[in-house]
């Protein structure tokens, strides 16, 4: 079962969903693993409190970028106030396989943008 998970982190590495740029986002949330340097940029639109588009970019190892492909695609849909209540779980879950201390970082960078993002902005700007 692990060899499917391993599979799929690495074709989410390789072929990274959702990766670029949003035109107009509404939340834009940069972060950074201080322990590697790697970054991640994480673009929200949002429409009626849901969001409608996520984009990421950044550069980093296998986890964090197989990590932001999959939690861009899983948070297309959901609402601002069911992502603020995500936790790392949600995050591991996706990515399936045990996650060692050290790569922990790795995986949950795209959560910390993610969650800094939908709590930090309480009102958007809705030009179309
Ligand atoms: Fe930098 Fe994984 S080694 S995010």
């Amino acid at each position: 079962m692990d060899a499917l998970y391993r599979e799929n982190i690495l074709d989410h590495y390789r072929y990274p969903r959702n990766k670029g740029h949003l035109d107009h986002p509404d939340i834009v949330y940069h972060d950074h693993n201080p322990f590697c340097g790697d970054e991640i940029t994480l673009e929200l639109k949002i429409r009626d409190g849901r969001v409608v588009e996520a984009a990421f970019d950044g550069r980093g190892c296998a986890i964090s970028q197989a990590s932001a492909s999959m939690m861009t695609e899983e948070i297309i849909g959901k609402t601002l106030e069911e992502l603020r209540g995500w936790t790392k779980e949600d995050i591991l879950d996706l990515l399936g396989i045990e996650i060692g201390p050290v790569r922990l970082k790795c995986a949950l960078l795209p959560l910390k943008a993610l969650k800094a993002g939908v709590w930090g902005i309480e009102e958007w700007p809705h030009e179309e």
